[in-house]
């Protein structure tokens, strides 16, 4: 298990108090949830940044961290949404930034992209560079103002090595946020959702829900597969959503599919964000 930050050790003193202790082994997020009482409502003030990870490469994360920021920004909240990492064109961190008028620069939005689409900690070695832990924790840090909801989509999956000695899994850790596992709805995705939540409850973080997308042409188990992981991710709550056509990753059409998905991003919203955000001016964040 990775080594628990000062900041992580004061949450979880803090957490205690309102929660009782948590076991000591994991995997005890689901029972802390259980009780109804601990994360993410136990810093109602704060907005805790809220991590957008999945079972692989290409499973949906953009298109859901792109249709929520449309309904919350439709909604006049000042979110924002960033890629930290991103390898090959990054053609998901463009959509962000043009989701969000380009009020966060594309230098903080994507701090660390690399050339080719490999994991960044291999594609930063082949150019010579490579990010530590604390750079992309102070990456994550200049972009995020704790009042309001910051989405921060992985690249890859969960484990996929971002830098030395981390993943998403650490990352997830050293900024105390909270994760949200998209995957695809398709033959295999009880075991793949498993293995990634078991994961995450290493670190005693909380998982908020599991998402699952819709394929064009949704295999058989895709109905069982939804009621197989309400049952066993509970009390992880699992969201779907459907197939929304082959075009879903241009600013336009997600607004448009963030609008006709309103009820079901809804009903995520009122799990991601216990607390809403209050609505105000959106804010520009300068270059550096
Ligand atoms: N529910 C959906 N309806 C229609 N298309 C979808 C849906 N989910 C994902 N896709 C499509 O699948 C492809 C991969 O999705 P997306 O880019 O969101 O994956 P990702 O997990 O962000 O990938 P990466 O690891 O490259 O960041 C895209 O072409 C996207 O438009
Ligand atoms: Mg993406």
């Amino acid at each position: 298990m990775p080594p628990e930050t000062a900041t992580a050790r004061r949450r979880r003193r803090e957490e205690a108090k309102r929660c009782g202790p948590r076991p000591t082994t994991p995997p005890d997020v689901g029972a802390c949830e259980q009780r109804g009482i601990c994360a993410p409502a136990t810093f109602p003030s704060l907005q805790v940044p809220i991590f957008i990870t999945g079972t692989d490469t290409g499973v949906g994360k953009t298109v859901l961290t792109a249709l929520l920021l449309a309904r919350w920004r439709g909604r006049g909240w000042d979110v924002r949404a960033i890629k930290p990492f991103a390898t090959g064109v990054p053609t998901d961190a463009r959509l962000l930034y043009r989701l969000q008028a380009g009020l966060v620069p594309l230098k903080r939005l994507c701090p660390f992209r690399f050339r080719e689409p490999l994991a960044p900690l291999v594609a930063a070695r082949r150019e010579g560079r490579s990010v530590e832990l604390r750079e992309a924790v102070a990456a994550i840090q200049s972009a995020w103002r704790a009042d309001q909801p910051l989405l921060v989509e992985g690249c890859g999956g969960l484990l996929t090595p971002l830098g030395p000695g981390y993943s998403l899994r650490e990352l997830l850790l050293a900024m105390e946020g909270r994760a949200v596992v998209v995957a695809p709805n398709r033959l295999g995705v009880l075991n793949q959702v498993r293995l990634v939540l078991e994961a995450i409850d290493t670190i005693r973080i909380p998982t908020v829900a599991v998402v699952l997308m819709g394929a064009r042409q949704p295999p058989p188990s895709a109905p069982s597969n939804v009621r197989t992981l309400q049952e066993l991710a509970a009390p992880v709550p699992v969201f779907e959503l459907p197939w929304l056509g082959p075009r879903a990753d241009t600013p336009e059409r997600i607004r448009r599919l963030a609008e006709r998905q309103r009820a079901r991003l809804d009903r995520l919203t009122l799990r991601l964000l216990p607390v809403p955000p209050k609505k105000g001016a959106h804010s520009t964040i300068p270059a550096k």
